[in-house]
């Protein structure tokens, strides 16, 4: 019991730790790692949690480079099975790639998931959010029928079901709620250079898992994430794995609801304003990097190569890892080699008169790449076709 209670401060220690300054989430992990969690109460039902609250805790694997991606496990169906899925804090619908017949999928790490007979009827209110601001067609009014597709060119089709999802809660409940989730059935460009089996939407929208789970009184509608620089991290949905009252709130704009959108941020350069106001901002944990508009990615790019050392560091455009890497004397085995030579970013996001700073340390924005450069983890919005948005990805996000 100690235990346990020991591990949750340390995490939150950390976390709060790394929002302001530091990415240490690897020994925040390496905690959690040696935390026990307590079996499972079986008398427990998962509605009386109603009152006691919870949160359900995942390890992240990972990077944002080489990799590129991310993944957390799912034990999802009867009989339960484990499913790496692409954390999404951009979109609405959690889906696994389906064996059903004539179904067209991209590579699995696992055996398709078997759906279970029991679809979402088309006038089901979670059919009628998914397809929000539109409405369902519903030719067959016992089945609901969905379409994503992600910026990156990916697409899932298929149809809604409900089946068992498993989490061990925080304060040792096993849950077992049953929620709505796709059946893929037509797949296309999901997961390029690595197999996935399916998408976890964590989005605001209402059948998000995230929602699902705070609808049915499971958590609070809170859902963070932490990255490390040196690959992994965790995910959570909840509020009891962090002290709230040492994290810095900001609403989410009610202008944009389809994304965790904080509003209008104003960008600053080792502490000093840009000139750059009325970036409209979206937190999206499945991009992999930053993207800013064209004319902050201009101003940004110049403003740190006018601060690099020469003498240290130079620009080496042979390193196809990303736009922007430099070479050091010797190679970099990771950021906090070269953290000293970068200033860190800031977004002041200000509302109802109040100004929240989102801060963004090297570790945020830099990596390491194969040649043992450090390169630029932010890129030209305008370049993959995003006009006035501006996308901060991965690594470190909490949201409400
Ligand atoms: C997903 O995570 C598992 C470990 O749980 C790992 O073995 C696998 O390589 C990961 N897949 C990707 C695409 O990162
Ligand atoms: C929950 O915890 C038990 C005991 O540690 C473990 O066997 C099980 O795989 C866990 N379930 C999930 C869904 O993580
Ligand atoms: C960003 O990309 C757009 C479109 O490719 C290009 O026109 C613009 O010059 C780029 N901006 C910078 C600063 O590189």
């Amino acid at each position: 019991m100690k235990r346990v209670k020991v591990g949750l401060w340390l995490w939150a220690l950390v976390l709060l730790m790394g929002w302001s300054a530091t990415v240490s989430s690897a020994a925040f992990f390496e905690s959690r790692h040696r935390r026990k969690l307590m079996p499972p109460d079986p008398a427990t039902t998962s509605f009386e949690l109603n009152r006691v609250g919870s949160s359900v805790v995942f390890p992240v694997h990972g990077n944002v480079y080489p990799t590129g991606q991310y993944n957390v496990t799912l034990t999802i169906g009867q009989p339960p099975k484990p499913y790496f899925l692409d954390p999404d804090t951009g979109s609405d619908l959690t889906w696994l790639q389906c064996d059903v017949p004539g179904a067209i999928c991209t590579e699995t790490p696992h055996p398709l998931y078997r759906p279970s007979k029991d679809l979402v009827g088309c006038r089901d209110p979670l059919c009628i959010a998914l397809h929000f601001p539109k409405t369902p067609k519903c030719d067959i009014p016992e089945q609901c029928d969905y379409e994503v597709k992600y910026a990156d060119g990916g697409s899932s089709l298929g149809v809604l079901v409900k089946d068992s999802f498993y989490f061990n809660s925080t304060n040792g409940v096993q849950l077992k709620p049953r929620l709505a989730l796709g059946c893929g059935y037509d797949q296309h460009s999901i997961s390029s250079n690595h197999p996935i089996d399916g998408v976890l939407g964590l989005g605001r929208g209402k059948t998000s898992t995230v929602s699902q789970l705070h609808s049915q009184g499971l958590v609070r509608n809170v859902v963070g994430h932490c990255l490390s620089g040196r690959g992994g991290g965790f995910l959570f949905f909840g509020d009891d794995v962090y002290d709230s009252s040492r994290v810095d709130w900001t609403p989410m704009s009610r202008d944009y609801t389809e994304h965790y959108s904080p509003g209008f941020a104003e960008l600053r350069f080792d502490g000093k304003p840009t000139g750059l106001k009325n970036l409209l901002t979206v937190f999206d944990s499945a991009s992999t990097y930053t993207y800013l508009t064209s004319e902050a990615y201009q101003t940004l790019t110049s403003s740190v190569k006018r601060d690099i050392p020469g003498e240290y560091l130079r620009e080496d455009p042979k390193d196809e890892a990303l736009p922007l890497c430099w070479k050091g004397k010797r190679p970099f085995k990771r950021v906090s080699d070269v953290r000293k030579h970068f200033k860190p970013l800031a977004l002041d996001f200000t509302n109802g008169g109040k100004t929240k700073t989102y801060e963004l340390p090297p570790e945020a924005y830099l990596i390491i790449s194969s040649k043992g450069n450090v390169c630029l983890g932010i890129l030209n919005g305008s370049e993959v076709g995003l006009q006035n948005s501006n996308i901060i990805g991965g690594k470190f996000s909490m949201y409400m």
